[in-house]
């Protein structure tokens, strides 16, 4: 499959068949994921392979509350969590399928950034710093992807991030160390590949953020 097929076509996958996934498979995915871009070559990733049910367990109950709560707040019509808002809504318990059935899901990853470093550029700001991610997450992608090679589908998720505190002793997360992303990976039941995006000429303008849209 070429890049951009690949790119195109990586659809979230959230259902698994039981089929089991080896540590080589693991391994190799990871072995692709490390070529990822990061900041200075710092290569901030750290991922624990989550095989004890029980810290599953812990950490599926402490994702589930926090899916309910951000089901809650999308339901206002708002984007959940977002910069510059607080929502007040009660939570939405829906099941999340996913999480619940944590336990047999084939693989869990736990990546953590190492902040000590990463160097935040943004971080003399007055709002949340955005660019610390961007040494973290391009190696999570770059997990999806090789994941999709592999023959495997997955999900990165970021609901334990919000529950960091309490779900990093179950994880041994170390000190100075973000928990980045959850991903799951699995042998899809199935993979999508038509996935709904926007338009170029919605997100891009010419020189400045607030110029024309930039069209070829
Ligand atoms: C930073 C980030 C956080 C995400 N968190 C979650 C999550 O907590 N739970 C989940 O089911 N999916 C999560 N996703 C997957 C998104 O829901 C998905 O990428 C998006 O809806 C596009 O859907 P598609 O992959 O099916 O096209 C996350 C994706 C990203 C990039």
């Amino acid at each position: 499959m070429d890049i951009s097929t690949a790119i195109r076509t990586n659809g979230s996958v959230r259902a698994f068949t039981t089929d089991p996934v080896d540590d080589a498979t693991v391994t190799a995915v990871l072995d692709d994921a490390r070529f990822a871009p990061s900041g200075g070559n710092r290569q901030p990733w750290r991922v624990a392979v989550v095989k004890d049910l029980a810290i599953r367990r812990t950490m599926a109950d402490l994702m589930l509350p926090i899916w309910h709560e951000y089901l809650g707040a999308n339901a206002t019509g708002a984007t959940a969590f977002a910069f510059g808002k607080s929502i007040d809504a009660p939570p939405k318990v829906v099941p999340n399928a996913l999480v619940e059935t944590i336990e047999d899901i084939p693989v869990v990853l736990a990546v953590a950034a190492d902040l000590h470093h990463i160097a935040l550029m943004d971080g003399n700001l007055d709002r949340p710093p955005v660019t610390a991610g961007a040494s973290i997450y391009p190696f999570c992608w770059n997990l999806l992807l090789s994941a999709r090679a592999h023959g495997l589908g997955g999900v990165m998720t970021t609901f334990l991030s919000r529950a960091e505190p309490a779900a990093a002793p179950a994880l041994g997360l170390p000190e100075g160390h973000a928990l980045a992303a959850v991903i799951f990976l699995g042998v899809p039941v199935h993979q999508p590949t038509k996935l709904s995006r926007k338009p170029v000429d919605s997100f891009t303008t010419v020189d400045r953020f607030d110029g024309p849209a930039f069209t070829a």
